[in-house]
């Protein structure tokens, strides 16, 4: 399945030209939501659950203790069965253990072989570089042919390290299986010696101070986004590359506000969705990822007053042309997504 050329190979030029090839139909993920499978009660509620998320994601990977990963792993077949996933659009994933740990092979094969009928996205962490896709990519082909599966599998890679964040174009170009890149920003503060020992978000240390007032007055200090670089930079590759780029975790539960302030950025930097570790964080992700009313009103009435996509035309005082009318279409296409 490997190739290296990305999956939308032409993008449209001119009005009237097709859509970008996809060969794959377009979800609406605002929200990845992560469960503990080892966990009965967890499991559980999964069926309750389920209609009200974008996508479920049996975790397999950090967060489950070394003498739970095979009862996470049982507990993730189990989950794959306990809801038709297929039937019902809610999307089903599970994040398996790295490439290079004692669980991957039989995470993945087990998955494959008895659950890959249900299993749309596995994501798989710690990514290096592409040859880490290319591995999985193989792999998963063989077990695939093996289960007689006819739908592929997907990949979901997380960029949690400075090697994967250096290759994230040729990551997101590495397999037409590739779905999207995560953001990992716990373990790639880790890997980068960031200093810091929160799971995304801001940071009251890193600021911005203004300069001396001449009258000696306190200068004002602005607190700045630890992770717009990061972001943008994957924003790029994965759009580069015709997938899309999700923000990751945000670890501070209790902090609402600074959870939907950091989903936000991402959204406008161009992220399609986010990771939900609690309930809390589903109807932010909902709310943040799906385009504002006032923005869609607006939108459409872009579209409507350039039907061709070409020209220019005044609206409230601000100028349209052909850019604008994408940068409609863009909210204009998320907003029917979204309504679908
Ligand atoms: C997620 O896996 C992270 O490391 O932030
Ligand atoms: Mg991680």
């Amino acid at each position: 399945m490997s190739q290296k050329t990305p999956r939308n190979f032409f993008k449209p030029l001119a009005i009237g030209a097709p859509e970008p090839m996809r060969d794959l139909p377009v979800k609406i993920e605002r929200m990845i939501h992560f469960v503990p499978p080892h966990l009965d009660k967890v499991r559980a509620k999964v069926p309750d659950m389920a209609p009200k998320v974008d996508v479920i994601l049996a975790n397999l990977e950090d967060a489950i203790p070394a003498d739970a990963k095979d009862a996470a792993r049982a507990g993730a077949i189990e989950m794959a069965n306990m809801y038709d996933w297929q039937g019902k659009g809610t999307g089903f994933w599970s994040r398996v253990n790295p490439l290079n740990s004692p669980w991957f092979q039989d995470d993945v094969s087990e998955l494959v072989l008895k659950a890959g009928h249900q299993l749309d996205v596995i994501m798989l962490p710690k990514v290096e570089g592409p040859w880490d896709i290319h591995f999985a990519d193989q792999y998963v082909a063989q077990l695939e042919a093996k289960a007689g599966l006819t739908r592929p599998i997907l990949f979901h890679a997380i960029l949690e390290t400075a090697q994967g964040m250096s290759l994230v174009e040729e990551i997101a170009l590495a397999s037409p299986r590739m779905q999207g890149i995560s953001l990992g920003p716990a373990d790639l503060a880790a890997d980068r010696k960031m200093k810091t020992t929160r799971v995304g978000g801001g940071h009251p240390f890193y600021r911005v101070l203004e300069d001396p007032h001449a009258d000696g007055s306190e200068r004002a200090s602005v607190q700045q986004d630890l992770w717009h670089y990061t972001i943008a930079r994957m924003v790029d590759a994965c759009r580069m590359a015709g997938i899309n780029a999700f923000y990751g975790p945000f670890g501070d539960i209790s902090d609402l506000d600074a959870c939907e302030q950091q989903f936000r950025n991402a959204f406008l930097l161009g992220c399609a969705g986010a990771w939900s570790l609690h309930p809390n964080q589903i109807d932010i992700a909902k709310r943040v990822f799906s385009p504002d009313p006032d923005e869609v009103k607006f939108a459409r009435r872009i579209l409507e007053a350039m039907p061709d996509g070409t020209g220019v035309a005044m609206l409230d005082g601000k100028m349209q042309d052909d850019a604008t009318w994408k940068q409609a279409k863009v909210i204009a296409d998320l907003a029917d997504l979204v309504a679908a």
